[in-house]
């Protein structure tokens, strides 16, 4: 019996959260009852639910509830209500921005995988997708070009990218840490032959990987990796990229993945604090209909799991239990048109295997 216990701030939000949150939390009612651990998961306002309880997207119960918190379970937020709103008070800028800053989440870590029974989705199928695919990107989230001086004027305008060896080592280690759970491989990309923050990067890079003797590195160029990806992606293990370039190829792995509806992430601090959340948004064109694929919300957990509470095993059930009902081809519609699961019975049948592998 162990007397550990986690407390999650749950986030359901708007559109297809709430529907996939609550296949989510019943998944991690199981682990925690199967690995034996405690959890109290507490639910907030947040987004346009809220603003239109209270008038703001991030109300300040709720971010009270977060700090309270060992980690942020999000789903998702906004839709076509809420686009008239000013800049603040848009359901997205208006909470995921202040959480960002919040509790300054630097580490955007996004999986993509093929899974081999569902290759025929990626758009690269089948010369590029029957080699499968299993890559982790690790994006700076708090830096770089998007936070440096910016101006303009009627006839020019700048940006500014800035990063300290600071900031560039705490994400290489986020980068070499999870490398050494998975194939040992840290692919650093960059545009060093052009800029002076890749040179930087670059350097503090190699400093750091001086650390994981067990992880190979190797050093790419944005464009060469871009290439890369689309050509054989299954050379790839994890991908260190700054907050521009990590942008980019955070959606262009999610593309290559093919669905949306099964793309978990996580946004960390590196204190073991981090907001997960499904790489997809609100999908209003599908919200209320009980179809939305739970899976990316329910890796999501498995993420949080892993990420901010350690429990390795119980992460490892959740991912392997999706797994096997994919391979069943029990699937919501976005994998298969044809199919008529729900969002509920994805999310029971998911549960169902959780409870009988012991
Ligand atoms: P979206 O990701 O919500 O939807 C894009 C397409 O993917 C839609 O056809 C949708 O049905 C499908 N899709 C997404 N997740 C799915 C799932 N779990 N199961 C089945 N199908 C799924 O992106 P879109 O349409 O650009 O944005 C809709 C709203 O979501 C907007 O208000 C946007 O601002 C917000 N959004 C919120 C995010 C967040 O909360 N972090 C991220 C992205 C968008
Ligand atoms: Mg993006």
């Amino acid at each position: 019996q162990s007397n550990k216990h986690y407390k999650v701030a749950v986030l359901a939000g708007d559109g297809i959260g709430p529907e996939v949150m609550a296949e989510a939390e019943k998944v991690l009612q199981v682990v925690a009852d199967k690995f034996q651990f405690g959890l109290t998961l507490t639910p907030a306002l947040v987004g346009g639910a809220a603003l239109d309880a209270s008038g703001e997207p991030l109300p300040a119960a709720t971010l009270e509830l977060c700090k309270q918190s060992d980690a942020i379970l999000f789903g998702s937020v906004g839709g076509p209500k809420w686009t008239g709103q000013a800049p603040d008070k848009q359901p997205e800028r208006g909470s995921l921005l202040p959480l960002r800053k919040t509790f300054d989440l630097f580490c955007n870590l996004r999986p993509g995988q093929i899974y081999p029974a569902f290759a025929e989705l990626s758009p690269l199928h089948p010369r590029v997708s029957s080699q499968g695919m299993d890559v982790l990107c690790v994006r700076e989230l708090t830096g770089g070009i998007y936070f440096g001086e910016k101006g303009r004027t009627e006839t020019d305008a700048f940006d500014t990218q800035r990063y300290s060896v600071r900031e560039i080592e705490r994400i290489a280690r986020v980068a070499f840490d999870a490398a050494t759970k998975r194939s040992n491989k840290v692919t650093s990309i960059d545009k060093a032959n052009v800029l002076q923050t890749s040179i930087l990067w670059r350097e503090t890079v190699e400093r750091v990987a001086q650390d994981y003797p067990g992880v190979t590195l190797e050093h790419m160029y944005i464009d060469n990796a871009a290439m890369q990806l689309i050509r054989s992606p299954q050379q790839f293990d994890v991908l260190l990229c700054d907050n521009l370039f990590g942008d980019i190829l955070s959606d262009e792995i999610a593309a290559i993945a093919g669905s949306l509806g099964l793309l978990p992430s996580a946004s960390l601090n590196g204190s073991g604090f981090g907001l997960y959340e499904p790489a997809g948004g609100s999908a209003p064109d599908i919200a209320g209909k009980g179809i939305a694929n739970p899976i990316a919300q329910i890796l999501s957990a498995a993420l949080m799991l892993r990420y901010s509470f350690g429990e390795e095993d119980a992460a490892r059930a959740i991912e392997q239990a999706v797994q096997h009902c994919l391979a069943q081809h029990i699937v919501t519609r976005d994998i298969n048109p044809k199919s008529t699961y729900g969002t509920a019975a994805v999310g029971a049948a998911i549960v169902a295997t959780l409870r009988q592998e012991q």
